[in-house]
């Protein structure tokens, strides 16, 4: 019989508009479409122009139409504070209605935006799922950015309001958000009118009056709102990514295509059926928790767990199996980092011989690739397929997996399997001919996208362009080099950019790098991502320092280390940086960061032809030596 993730695939590519038109007949429209695929405006193509739909009422609303109001709709489990709750689709409608009419009241209403900043408390998902009610346009900014980040996210979405808590918390601290929020607005040009504050046991905040409104008050004074329908092609959400600057990339979603590629990827990829319960251990500031712990479970109709806690710690390394027996999880999905984090403190695995894992079919991993060891050791402890795939902020579900409600293919380690359909994807040369299976090329995906992916940057059309679309005319760059094997698995080895993946959080080295070339006494700096057994990889920062600089490196250090968690925030975890004299560079000025990182994991380096001075390099080789990387690692 013929595999039918193959012949998904054929059927998607040779006729997308016959599969997604079908697929999207699963979902509850206020208006059919005109078209499928619109390519009026191409490469800005849309999908399902002239429908009208909301996402909110797909998600909630039409699960209690149809019967399923009493099974549990999201399960918040925090080890951290030692708070669970479980809320019914009828009671997360209900909350959802109300908070969507408690932002109504605040003048909020269709298209405008609303900046969330939470911590994975439910009433962050309960906020975006308002926003998605009014067809407002949400922006949900990541906890452990710091203010700088989040006034530069005010300025690009100039949201009506911003929902907020009192504190989130982390290992050993309680972060105080209400500071940050109010020294973002205070950075900030545009200045939001109201601000929804959720007020929290661990520490309260203080509210300005005349902005500042109590969640629990707004949502008491509330009358629920009604899903208000939207054009398919209305935006649902911004998320900001970080880019090739300290520019984050406002990437945008769409209602229609979003809900329909999502629900069919609960099922095709992972193998989800409603009722099903469905546990994403991410967070909602990130795409996967956009994509995984929000939307998709609850278009499927499942049960989805909001986890606020860490790997590790909370208490122990056990917590992942404890919530599994608990609450019944069939497949999770988290980050590798996650993996080797458990690994570190329970090398054995011995945590999970406590609980019972019957109900446990899969693991998912993704946000970096998923190496042997930790995918080995990961199957062996937990006898069950482990699956890693492949996608991006702003393809918003996997380009390249193992589909579990497919048929699913022999995993190979290290790869993420095979393109999923929908995606026709290529690794190309630099002048976009294919190169030979085995060989290395940039990956390139064949335009149009499908569904659910960014039509466009938001207010930067010209950037979208730009970043991903004139390199390789045709195809979106996918910015990720690698190789496709005979049997058509992808492997995905690089970034092409300067991007680095921290513990499956998606940094940009560059914008580290404005950030220390502000200190005063810094003439030039260079950041790397170097390899680190845990997070993946880490920052480190190279300084060369101006003339006549007498202060002591080690204080400069600590300061440059400090102006990042200042400006960027702890999540960059930037720690180490080094003093040099010079930085090695072609003779056309560029700076060698890939030599430079080759030199820090102690991997064979041929310095390029092109290079400058090469005994620079045995100069970085020491510096990097100093601080524990190069030869200092074998
Ligand atoms: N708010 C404020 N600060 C935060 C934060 C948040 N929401 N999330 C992280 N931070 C802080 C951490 O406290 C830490 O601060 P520190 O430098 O004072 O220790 C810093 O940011 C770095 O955090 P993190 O990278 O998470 O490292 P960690 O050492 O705390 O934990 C792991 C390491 C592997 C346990 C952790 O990264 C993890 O659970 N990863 C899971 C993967 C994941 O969620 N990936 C997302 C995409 S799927
Ligand atoms: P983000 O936008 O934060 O999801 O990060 C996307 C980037 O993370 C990709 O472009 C890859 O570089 C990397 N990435 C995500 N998942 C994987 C994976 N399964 N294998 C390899 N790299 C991955």
């Amino acid at each position: 019989m013929a595999n039918r993730h193959e012949e998904a695939l054929r059927k998607s590519l040779n006729d997308p508009e016959g599969f997604w038109g079908e697929v999207a007949e699963d979902l509850i429209w206020t208006k059919k479409w005109d078209r499928v695929l619109d390519d009026t405006n191409a490469p800005f193509y849309r999908w399902f122009t002239g429908g009208e739909c909301n996402t909110c009422y797909n998600a909630l609303d039409r699960h209690v139409e149809e019967g399923r109001g009493d099974q549990a709709a999201l399960i918040y489990d925090s080890p951290i504070t030692g708070k669970k709750a479980k809320f019914t689709y009828t009671e997360l409608r209900d909350k959802v209605a109300l908070f969507a009419g408690a932002l109504r009241a605040q003048g909020v209403g269709k298209g405008d935006r609303v900046i969330i900043y939470m911590p994975m408390v439910p009433e962050a998902a309960v906020a975006m799922l308002a926003c998605a009610r009014l067809g407002a346009v949400h922006s949900v900014v990541f906890g452990g950015f710091a203010a700088n980040e989040l006034a530069v996210r005010i300025d690009d979405a100039k949201p009506k309001a911003i929902v907020s808590a009192s504190c989130g918390i982390e290992p050993g601290r309680v972060i105080a958000y209400k500071p940050l929020l109010d020294g973002a607005i205070d950075l900030a040009t545009h200045k939001p009118s109201a601000c929804i504050v959720l007020q929290r046991d661990e520490c309260r905040a203080e509210l300005k009056a005349g902005r500042d409104i109590d969640w629990n008050e707004a949502a008491a004074a509330a009358e629920p709102a009604e899903c208000v329908p939207v054009a398919a092609t209305d935006p649902l959400y911004i998320l900001y990514t970080s880019g090739t600057t300290g520019q984050p990339k406002g990437v945008v979603r769409d209602n229609g295509g979003h809900m329909v590629a999502l629900k069919w990827s609960m099922k095709s990829v992972y193998g989800m059926d409603p009722g099903d319960v469905f546990w994403a251990a991410s967070d909602v500031g990130w795409v996967v928790g956009h994509s995984y712990i929000v939307y998709a479970p609850l278009l499927q109709g499942c049960t989805t767990i909001l986890f606020e806690g860490k790997p590790v710690g909370t208490p122990d390394a056990g917590v992942f199996w404890r919530i599994i027996a608990e609450h019944g999880v069939r497949a999770m999905f988290t980050a590798p980092t996650a993996f080797r984090a458990i690994k570190r403190d329970d090398p054995k695995g011995e945590f999970v011989g406590k609980y019972d894992l019957s109900k446990f079919e899969t693991l998912f991993l993704a946000g970096e690739r998923t190496d042997p060891d930790t995918l080995h050791w990961a199957e062996d402890i937990l006898k069950v397929p482990v699956i890693d795939h492949w996608w991006q902020t702003e393809t918003g579900w996997p380009i390249a997996a193992n589909c579990m409600g497919l048929d699913p293919y022999p995993v190979k380690a290290g790869s993420p399997t095979k393109a999923v359909p929908g995606w026709d994807v290529r690794v190309v040369d630099e002048n976009c001919e294919e190169v030979k299976r085995g060989d290395i090329g940039a990956i390139v995906c064949k335009l149009p996208l499908p569904p659910g992916t960014l039509p466009t940057l938001w207010n930067a059309d010209q950037r979208y362009m730009d970043a991903y679309l004139t390199e390789f005319p045709g195809y979106y760059k996918t910015a990720d080099a690698g190789f496709m094997d005979e049997d058509g698995y992808l492997y995905i080895m690089a970034r092409t950019d300067d991007i680095i993946n921290v513990a499956g959080h998606r940094l940009s080295t560059g914008g580290m790098e404005e950030v220390l070339a502000h200190h005063p006494d810094v003439a030039e700096c260079a950041v790397i991502g170097v390899a680190d057994q845990l997070k993946g990889e880490l920052p480190v920062g190279f300084l060369v320092l101006k003339a006549g600089v007498e202060k002591p490196a080690a204080d400069i250090v600590r300061e440059v280390v400090a102006m990042v968690r200042d400006k960027i925030g702890p999540v960059a975890a930037f720690k180490q940086a080094t003093v040099v004299k010079r930085l090695p560079k072609t003779r056309s000025g560029k700076i060698l960061r890939g030599t430079m990182k080759k030199i820090a994991d102690n991997q064979e380096y041929k310095p390029p032809a092109t290079i400058d001075d090469p005994d620079i390099l045995g100069e970085i080789d020491e510096a990097l030596q100093g601080i524990g990387y190069s030869k200092a690692r074998s």
